[in-house]
């Protein structure tokens, strides 16, 4: 299952990404770039994977910056066309964190993160964009992912992180790109043709339900309940003390989880 025997930190090879990630993709590498998200997006290729070595100012959910040290995380940006209705758009971030989440044996907290034993190891960030097409604009997803693959105790930005390898899971990260890129390919394609069906599996793996959360608001607000579950459309039901609030963006906080 795990091919380990190249370090993770050995630079990563165009060709050797190429060949993982198949003839549906077209890889980009950077030994050094700002962001792969904002490569992405300025290129706008369907079928595009800018991956990038070290990352000099990765962009993290909410506006928050996302803090890698060079060679030791996977980090790349896919520019994906997820083929459905925009009332299904909400799911396509919750498709990237649950490709991952089977892939690396962990679970998702609302709405994407990754966790293995508590730890968050994997952040996604979905952007939006517009390209012109025939019938005017046409949607495209930019599906920014970094997962800590080799970050050693104190190269952790924040102490609910972790990376696969201090967990026990040591990983070659081109051997991981080729299994997310696939995994991101198969489940985006089970929401297209079945958005419920994506949702009925993803809360096979959603960890946040039955916890005591703190949900902070885009708005500057939050929210203070049990989470109740995830609906169709993929927003957090949360119980609170005034009834159930279906949250469609926002930073989950676990309290604890209830018993
Ligand atoms: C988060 O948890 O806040 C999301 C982090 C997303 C990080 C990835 S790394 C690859 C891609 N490029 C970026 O600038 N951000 C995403």
């Amino acid at each position: 299952m795990v091919v380990n025997d190249i370090s993770p930190r050995a630079p990563l090879d165009l060709d050797r990404l190429q060949e993982a990630a198949g003839p549906l993709w077209k890889v980009q590498l950077h030994a050094a770039a700002e962001s792969t998200n904002a490569l992405a997006t300025a290129s706008l290729e369907r079928g595009l994977v800018v991956v990038a070595d070290h990352q000099t100012a990765g962009r993290g959910r909410l506006g928050r910056e996302w803090v890698t040290p060079p060679g030791a995380a996977l980090t790349f940006s896919a520019v994906v066309d997820p083929v459905v209705d925009d009332e299904w758009w909400p799911l396509v971030p919750l498709v990237a964190g649950y490709a991952v989440a089977r892939i690396v044996g962990g679970s998702v907290k609302w709405p994407n993160d990754v966790l293995l034993h508590d730890r968050k190891v994997c952040g996604i960030l979905v952007e939006r964009v517009h390209v012109r097409a025939r019938g005017g604009d046409k949607p495209l997803a930019v599906v920014g992912i970094g997962i800590n693959v080799d970050q050693t105790a104190d190269e952790l930005p924040v102490p609910w992180a972790s990376s696969l390898g201090l967990l026990g899971f040591p990983w070659d990260r081109t051997e991981l790109f080729a299994r997310v890129l696939h995994g991101l390919r198969v489940w985006l394609g089970v929401m297209t043709s079945g958005p419920t069906t994506f949702v009925a599996n993803y809360r096979g793996r959603f960890d946040t339900l039955g916890r005591d959360v703190r949900v902070d608001l885009p708005d500057g607000s939050t929210l203070s309940g049990r989470a109740d579950g995830v609906d169709d459309h993929g927003r957090l039901e949360v119980e609170t003390s005034g009834g159930t609030v279906a949250v469609a963006a926002g930073d989950v906080v676990h309290v604890r989880r209830a018993e």
